[in-house]
């Protein structure tokens, strides 16, 4: 195994993504930052450089799961304190699986302002994976807002609340178009032959066959992706291989990774469009083109054609058909635990607090405390955070009306936390339900850190808690660091705690998270070794560093 050293520097920049000019955050002058690259058992160092010069940052590695380095997690208030101004901060861990990550900000909502990039780590020396391609290529699709983070930050909080709205722009690799001559535009920020918004081009040799990882660090978008007039083989998600089925456009929420095998095998004369598309809510957002260019056709030669449209918004049974198609690939199956020692139901709500706009959790709209609870919980810094835990299951769950709004739409906040045994089964049911707007139900993309969880079901509607567990598949789940609860559905995961640390289990959606729609769980915190006083800093962990 190999040490794979990076030192990265952080800082605002100037940047026309989508041909608006903005401040954006870049790692060494580019969003999206580099391409970290390794090898199955490498260790990965990183020595992060904060020259934002004004603002905080930490960075999470999305996927990988810290097992023995929970420190390194890069969540700010649960694993550690904030990467000042001025400080370099070292990461290191071990990637111990092969297979498609991330890496993103976790402060605030500066992820949504450029900082994140694409993980690749490939199979050790002579273990080969189970299909066969040509190339390998990644990209990370994206949406775009062109007010600043603080602006929709502060206007989330406000009272009267103020919602963020749809994003500007669709992103893919990082590029979008924005309609500069939409009126209100003004000229001087905005400028459609900017070579920084030039579409993206995947060139491909025809006859060939590439591994296209696709991932998604969307703000608020679910996303559907296509290239027109190819098919594409989903072989892997998350890091683990899938019995690969074949789809015309992959449906994909934030926090998820795909790769999907695609053949060049169409007329070899032109171009051809790559999609992607805002579905699950209605939006204003124009669609994201990029270029699927058969070489030797000019790489900026626009396809003959339109682009295709992609499917409706609104359409929900294909996006849940295509959750129900992904499985374990039959090879690489690890056996789900079939019993379970602890069942935790998370009514997802939208509710009120002091005239504010919050999501709630069991009722509990979750705040991050100023101490990091890796600290807090392994020093026993009681004070430093909420003591009583939230509930396995709410208090009236069984006659809650998940179809309506609900009569009383007041929840409260809190920071407190799951403790889980350690080496103890999880279940966790993710209930979906009707929001403050009649008729309405959002899809929320849940992702956990420090693991990977079986998927054991879907369901439309209520969970019913005698009859559901035993429809679930115990046979060749799909292990997931990320899932999709559907609009008034329920989706149940079941993880084994077995990895010492604190790890955050939050939606996907940047504002959703930032609005209380989280928890953490903790587990074998007393295993976890001597932690680095790198971490440490800021609210009560201050007395644990010595001058
Ligand atoms: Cu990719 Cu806690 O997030
Ligand atoms: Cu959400």
């Amino acid at each position: 195994a190999r040490i794979r050293h990076h030192r990265w520097e952080v800082k605002y920049e100037f940047k026309s993504p989508d041909c608006f000019r903005k401040l954006v955050i870049t790692i060494n002058g580019r969003t999206p930052g580099p391409t970290i690259r390794a090898q199955q058992g490498d260790t990965i160092i990183v020595d992060l450089k904060n020259s934002l010069v004004t603002e905080n940052v930490a960075i999470h590695w999305h996927g990988i799961r810290q097992i023995g380095t929970p420190w390194a997690d890069g969540t700010e208030g649960v694993t550690q304190c904030p990467i000042l101004p001025g400080d370099t901060f070292r990461y290191m861990f071990v990637v111990d699986r092969a297979g498609t990550y991330m890496y993103h900000a976790h402060y605030g909502m500066q992820r949504e302002a450029g900082l994140y990039g694409s993980i690749r780590v490939a199979l050790p020396d002579g273990e080969v994976e189970p299909f066969s391609y040509d190339y390998d290529r990644s990209i990370i699709l994206n949406d775009w807002y062109h007010k600043s983070t603080y602006e929709q930050a502060a206007g989330l909080s406000s009272v009267p609340f103020v919602w963020v709205g749809d994003p500007q722009s669709l992103m893919i690799q990082g590029r979008g178009r924005f309609n500069c001559s939409k009126p209100g535009v003004e000229a001087a920020s905005c400028n459609a032959t900017n070579p920084e918004c030039s579409p993206y081009v995947l060139t491909v040799v025809p006859g060939k066959t590439y591994r296209l990882r696709i991932g998604s660090l969307t703000a608020l978008a679910a996303l559907s992706f296509e290239i027109e007039g190819h098919n594409m083989t989903v072989v892997e998600a998350d890091g683990h291989y899938v019995q690969p089925f074949t789809v015309k456009n992959l449906f994909i929420y934030s926090g998820e990774t795909y790769s999907v095998l695609i053949t060049a095998n169409q007329d070899p004369s032109r171009n051809y469009w790559a999609v992607s598309k805002m579905v699950s809510r209605n939006n204003t957002t124009p669609n994201a083109l990029a270029i699927f260019n058969y070489y030797p056709n000019h790489p900026k030669r626009s396809p003959p054609t339109v682009p295709p449209s992609g499917p409706f918004w609104n359409d929900i049974s294909p996006r849940v058909n295509q959750s129900l198609a992904i499985k374990s690939h039959p090879n690489y199956i690890h056996p789900v635990p079939q019993t379970s020692d602890r069942v935790i139901i998370l009514l997802n709500t939208q509710n009120r607090i002091n005239g504010s706009v919050k999501w709630s959790i069991n009722n509990v709209s979750f705040t991050l405390p100023h101490t990091p609870y890796l600290v807090s919980l392994k020093q026993n810094l009681l004070d430093s955070f909420e003591q009583t835990p939230p509930p396995d299951v709410i208090d009236g769950y069984h006659t809650y009306d998940i179809n309506t709004v609900a009569p009383n739409v007041n929840a409260t906040t809190s920071n407190s936390v799951y403790r889980l045994k350690f080496n103890t089964t999880v279940d966790i049911i993710l209930q979906n339900a009707n929001t403050m707007t009649s008729n309405n139900s959002e899809t929320h993309p849940w992702h956990l850190h420090g693991h990977d969880f079986w998927v054991v079901g879907y369901g439309s509607g209520k969970f019913n808690v005698s009859e559901d567990p035993k429809k679930y598949n115990l046979v060749d789940p799909i292990m997931k660091n990320t899932v999709p609860v559907h609009p008034y559905g329920w989706t149940a995961l079941r993880f084994v705690a077995d990895n010492p640390g604190v790890w955050a289990f939050h939606c996907h959606i940047e504002s959703h998270f930032y609005m209380g729609m989280g928890t953490v769980f903790e587990e074998g915190i007393e295993k976890v070794t001597k932690l680095p006083s790198s971490i440490m800093g800021c609210g009560d962990t201050k007395r644990f560093i010595r001058p």
